[in-house]
């Protein structure tokens, strides 16, 4: 099998969801390039509109109004975050902060995933947050004066890192996040970019308070965690070189890249600052793939791209081993359980660890049926899978992409040879 050619992956799903926030809360009009359309970023279009900002439909090109920082109203519907934990938590602060009330609901795995831990900061805060008995969705956030806060976290977590930044910056407060280890800094890098005081600190980032944001044009670059499938490929590949442009590569997001390289893809990385973020060319070539050990300081910088690492990982020589991952449980799905249950389905000498997996590499050809419980990411993980020689790997929801990467599968097609 040959891979080659060259793929602008779509805008990045984090930066997109950024971009629309702050552009809705900014005083007066944003521009917006490049924006992930897709599924996710629908959602916190939707919930932006449900509290009074006029949120055109997404295109790559796009202007929205922003009401400033005490224009949001209290939605007269619940706000439907469908399957996204980042519209959810994001917009959690941003409705604190701004002292308005809503509930907030979701699909049925948004529904069960924590939320406790961006209600206890903003609690913390003085804002009211309530939560059904097993702290899912739905969630009810009635905003109220907030006080400044210096939070620790216990998780490297950028939804909850952002959660408690958005909901200072609404309410015009300094508040402070430490976290055990660099989760990705988009919120931080934006917020400064559009005029509030920011102190980046080792463990975490600092707002000071602001009266309003200035509004700010973005050009969303391509996200690393869509690219990364792609880059997966190319290295499992027998020939040929893939190129993927525009990719954003802000260090705490392109873990993986450095991880393929480690187990012995060829990979060239080119990157120079671009709009306040690291943004570059990858190419990858094939290359003798062996295990690896993924350490818990890793897991950050590459969270995402997890599902993936465990499936290239099943044709690499040798064990690989996921280790400090523990968050992984509370993703779209439990990722440890499903992607260990898939892989065995296709023969794979795979184990779950309490906070990771272990899988033995080398099997092959790789045959089966996918259960990806509406995860996007295992339904593009084990599509990677597929598309080698000699596998048939069937997925029961190949849609599911739409959250983050609707065009994958073409995408995936249009590299083959
Ligand atoms: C995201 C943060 C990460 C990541 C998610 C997007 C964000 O979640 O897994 O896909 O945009 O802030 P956590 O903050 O829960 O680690």
């Amino acid at each position: 099998m040959r891979v080659d050619g060259e793929v602008a992956v779509p805008g990045d799903k984090s930066i997109s969801h950024r971009a629309l926030i702050l552009s809705a809360v900014a005083r007066g009009p944003s521009r917006v390039t490049n924006i992930l359309q897709s599924a996710d970023i629908g959602s916190t279009a939707g919930v932006l509109r449900a509290l009074g900002v006029a949120v055109p439909s997404l295109s790559s090109d796009m202007v929205v109004r922003g009401v400033g920082l005490r224009g949001l109203k209290s939605p007269e519907a619940v706000l439907d975050c469908g399957n996204s934990g980042t519209t959810a938590r994001l917009m959690a602060g941003v409705v604190a902060g701004a002292g308005v009330t809503a509930r907030f609901e979701g699909d049925r795995s948004l529904s069960s995933r924590p939320m406790g831990r961006v209600a206890v900061p903003l609690r913390k805060m003085g804002a009211a947050v309530l939560l059904p008995p097993g702290g899912g969705l739905p969630m009810d956030v009635v905003g109220a004066p907030l006080h400044q806060i210096d939070y620790v976290s216990e998780a490297a977590s950028a939804q909850i890192k952002s959660a408690v930044l958005l909901a200072a910056v609404m309410a015009g407060i300094s508040s402070r996040v430490r976290e055990p280890a660099p989760s990705r800094d988009h919120t931080e890098r934006m917020l400064a970019a559009r005029g509030v005081p920011v102190r980046f600190h080792g463990d975490g980032a600092e707002v000071l308070p602001v009266d309003e944001l200035a509004p700010f044009d973005t050009r969303v670059p391509g996200d690393p965690s869509s690219a990364a499938f792609l880059a997966a490929l190319a290295a499992l590949a027998d020939s040929g070189t893939l190129r993927l442009t525009g990719v954003c590569l802000n260090p705490t997001r392109a873990g993986f890249f450095r991880l393929l390289e480690r187990m012995g893809a060829k990979v060239r990385i080119e990157a120079a600052e671009e709009g306040g973020e690291l943004v570059g060319s990858i190419d990858v070539a094939p290359g003798t793939l062996s295990g690896t050990v993924v350490k818990e300081e890793e897991v950050p910088s590459m969270i995402d791209e997890l599902p993936l690492v465990a499936c290239l990982a099943a044709r690499a020589t040798g064990v690989t081993e996921i280790r400090g991952a523990a968050e992984l449980r509370v993703k779209e799905s439990d990722r440890i359980a499903a992607v260990v249950t898939n892989l065995r389905r296709l023969g794979v000498d795979a184990e779950e660890l309490p906070d990771g997996l272990r899988v033995r590499g080398g099997t092959s050809p790789l045959v089966g049926r996918i259960s990806t419980h509406g995860d996007h990411r295992l339904a593009m993980a084990f599509g990677v899978l597929g598309a080698l020689p000699g596998s048939a790997v069937e997925i029961d929801d190949r849609d599911c992409v739409a959250v983050s990467y609707p065009s994958f599968w073409s995408d995936l097609a249009r590299v083959v040879s």
